[in-house]
């Protein structure tokens, strides 16, 4: 769609079937957004038409079901702005994380190093670095953020230094929304000598992305947050990383030559997808990067963006406290209200077709920090209506009547 057109809701909407199927409002698109039909389309054709392994047959539909999943790659890369080759299919965000840190980080540290995380992380991006600088002895510094959950660049900058040798940071923070300065951050970083791994999660349909212009060293994200099947995620690495970087799973299809006693591998990416890939799931990612770029990436955060701001105020209106007030925020917002349990409130508007988040989002030790078990969260996408912010609001007056 382009920018100049009125932005069709109806119309977006009808390209998702679940809305006809099981009508709900769908307010937790962090956790996963739904699927257009076009995806699950290219899904059920690869299996109802096109089925074979990849890699392996030479007979037609193993060559091009090989051909369908390399041109699935060269999406993905031209979406963010890299070569096919620095592309990873894993199995999700938490998967690409993992890889980087026990394929490569886990190798390179020693006594002195550090790894920097920002308090609010994922545990996806937080456990595995744990687990790394336990193994290698190594600190993991948190990097705390401001009052208003914002991250400080002055605060930043003094904390990451020449010892540290990563930066795991969320583009965007599924908890707050926060839109992290993650240019600044990563720029000063190579300074610093250190790598940066960008947890893009939550960033693919908030604004474009481009690793050449951002420069990360890493960016791992998930197919199932942007429109695309759950099972495949993504890992883009700069080359001379990738190079560096040794497999964490062993068998077929990585490797180069295999002898009874020792093993050669092939190069990136095919030296990290041991195995049969999901080549079904890697292909409906695909579509759905076809589908985002039809409607446009600006497009979605713009109509996101004016969800996200009418909630807010909704929300504020309401009584309900907006967790965090960072410069820049994407399509999610955390609150609270001392007199209501999160898990109550999402009962309650469940009971009315609305879906929402209850809970620590994956991010127990910051909402420790913060003084907090739980709180409720909702995020847009481009299917999300006004109409569905007003029953949102009625939901949270009825929740109100009965609690309070
Ligand atoms: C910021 C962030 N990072 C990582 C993940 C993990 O993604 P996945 O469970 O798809 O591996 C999520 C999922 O909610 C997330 O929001």
């Amino acid at each position: 769609m382009s920018e100049n057109l009125v932005w069709d809701v109806d119309r977006i909407r009808a390209d998702f079937p679940i809305f006809d199927r099981t009508p709900h409002i769908y307010l937790d698109n962090a956790a996963t957004t739904h699927k257009p039909a076009s995806v699950i389309k290219a899904i059920t054709d690869f299996y109802e038409m096109h089925n074979a392994n990849v890699h392996r047959g030479i007979y037609h539909l193993g060559s091009a079901a090989s051909q369908r999943y390399a041109e699935a790659r060269s999406t993905v890369a031209d979406f963010i702005g890299a070569q096919a080759s620095e592309i990873i299919f894993t199995a999700g965000c938490t998967d690409s994380i993992n890889l980087v840190a026990f394929g490569l980080i886990d190798n390179k540290l020693s006594e002195g190093d550090t790894i920097v995380c920002l308090a609010s992380e994922h545990h996806a991006n937080l456990v595995p670095w744990q687990e790394v600088a336990r193994r290698n002895n190594v600190q993991l510094k948190i990097l705390h953020l401001t009052d208003l959950l914002d991250l400080d660049l002055t605060q930043a900058y003094s904390f990451i230094d020449r010892n540290t040798k990563l930066v795991a940071i969320a583009h965007t923070s599924n908890v707050t929304g926060a839109r992290y300065p993650i240019e600044e951050v990563i720029a000063h970083s190579h300074k610093m000598g250190a790598m940066v791994l960008v947890d893009a999660a939550q960033a693919l349909l908030s604004e474009s992305v481009n690793v050449q212009d951002l420069g990360a060293d890493f960016l791992a994200f998930s197919g199932h947050k942007m429109l695309g099947p759950t099972g495949c995620g993504v890992l883009y690495g700069r080359p001379e990383h990738l190079e560096q970087m040794q497999a964490i799973r062993f068998g077929g299809d990585m490797i180069r030559r295999v002898e009874y006693d020792q093993s050669t591998f092939a190069a990136a990416p095919r030296r990290f997808e041991a195995g049969t890939p999901p080549i079904a799931a890697v292909i409906g990612l695909a579509k759905a990067v076809d589908y985002i770029n039809r409607v446009g990436v600006k497009a979605i955060a713009d109509h996101s963006k004016a969800l996200t701001v009418a909630a807010q105020e909704l929300l504020t209106e309401e009584g309900f406290a907006v967790l965090g007030r960072p410069k820049h925020r994407g399509p999610i917002l955390s609150f609270s209200h001392s007199r209501i349990h999160p898990h109550d409130l999402a009962s309650i508007l469940d009971e009315r077709g609305i879906a929402i988040r209850a809970g620590h989002h994956c991010a127990q030790p910051f909402l420790k920090h913060l003084g907090l078990m739980a709180t409720a969260r909702v995020s847009f996408s481009l299917y999300n209506t006004h109409a569905e912010i007003e029953s949102l609001g009625e939901g949270l007056r009825h929740a109100k009547a009965l609690l309070l």
